[in-house]
């Protein structure tokens, strides 16, 4: 049966790394007969610049259409200045919400290969290996009400609302517990429980849905100090589940445990594991045109897809093991390049890891 992709690759770097996914899935397309089908859309500034919205309604028909998206990375300065209600992320975030994305699956490994590449030291990153299951539809980033308003004294107030419903809640809950079963059988939910109602109820929840799976290992942990044990002692973890807003800082600084941002792919899945696939990075402006931007985040995302939504985890793990061997011949776009390495491209390393598909 065909499997239909929406290809949106945004912004910025985000159209030079999903070009190099592209490849990398024509390519396993080809060689294990998955038809698989692209089409492409326009998502954030770009979408902006033709539709004067970030989330045109072709882009959420062709996604709803499609049974997974692949998405690189929106924003950029040329879309800053614009109302907030336009502005690039807008269509992220709608994309997230409309499809009910709910349970963000942002796994940080270390490859052996870039030990050296985390500004840790080496033994306490070494074998790391977390999960960390965001909440991505809920919590401050959508609650109402929202706004910059003025006050009767004429001071400018601006306010967000942390709201989580009990399901919302519940639901992220069973998809955290189901893949700590799955792997080491603990999990540890981080919220600010006491500080936060929004967050107690959240522990509540997590504390009541734990009865329904007596073999997986519950444990909480306070946002603060979750931050601090992620650079002082990460292996401490296994899978984490959190709120939006928390899951998206903590997982950028489990992201440079391993190296680099540039390393970290993640899935966004609704309750039938139809998914999304992006790079946990951004558009990065700064390097845009350049040529030079690691593309192994959103390869390594377009292997989380063929196995999350196609069931395909063969074809998954000859990708990952094609990112192993590029790494193992030295190959390093920019930000994980050390000394006697070989620099390479965005597009080279995206060749890298094709020749290594053809090897094995
Ligand atoms: C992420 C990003 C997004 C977020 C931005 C671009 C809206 O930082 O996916 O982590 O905050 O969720
Ligand atoms: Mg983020």
């Amino acid at each position: 049966m065909t499997k239909k992709i929406a290809v949106l690759p945004g912004d910025g770097i985000g159209t030079e790394i999903v070009a190099e996914a592209i490849k990398v899935l024509d390519f396993i397309n080809s060689d294990m007969a998955l038809d698989l089908e692209f089409e492409y859309g326009l998502i954030g500034g770009a979408a902006y610049d033709e539709y004067a919205t970030p989330f045109p309604e072709q882009s959420l028909a062709l996604a709803k259409a499609a049974d997974a998206v692949i998405l690189g990375a929106v924003g950029g300065y040329k879309w800053e200045a614009l109302d907030i209600s336009v502005r690039p992320e807008k269509g992220l975030l709608g994309l997230r919400s409309e499809l009910q994305l709910f349970a963000n699956l942002r796994p940080a490994i270390l490859y052996p290969q870039l030990a050296d590449a985390s500004t840790l030291k080496p033994e306490v990153v070494a074998g790391l290996d977390i999960m960390i299951v965001r909440e991505l539809t809920g919590g401050i980033y959508f609650g109402q009400p929202r706004g910059i308003r003025v006050l009767d004294n004429g001071e400018r107030q601006g306010y967000n609302t942390l709201v989580y419903s009990e399901s919302e809640i519940r639901r992220i809950a069973h998809s955290a517990f189901q893949i700590a079963q799955k792997r080491s059988r603990r999990l540890c939910s981080v919220d600010k429980a006491n500080v936060l109602e929004c967050t107690e109820l959240w522990r509540q929840v997590m504390i009541e849905t734990g009865k329904q799976y007596p073999d997986v290992e519950l444990s909480h942990m306070y946002v603060d100090n979750a931050a601090m044990q992620l650079v002082r002692a990460p292996k401490q973890f296994d899978v984490m589940v959190t709120t939006n807003m928390f899951g998206d800082i903590l997982s950028d600084t489990a992201a440079m445990l391993t190296g680099s941002i540039g390393m970290l792919p993640s899935a966004s899945l609704d309750a039938n594991n139809k998914g999304m696939y992006e790079p946990i990075h951004g558009s990065a402006p700064d390097i845009a045109g350049k040529g030079i931007a690691n593309p192994l985040a959103t390869i390594l995302s377009a292997a989380m897809m063929l196995r999350y939504t196609f069931d395909c985890s063969d074809a998954a793990e000859r990708i990952e093991a094609a990112v192993n061997c590029a790494l193992d011949a030295n190959n390093r776009t920019a930000d994980i390049y050390s000394t006697g390495m070989q620099k390479v491209s965005t597009v080279q390393m995206g060749d890298a890891v094709i020749s290594a598909l053809r090897g094995n």
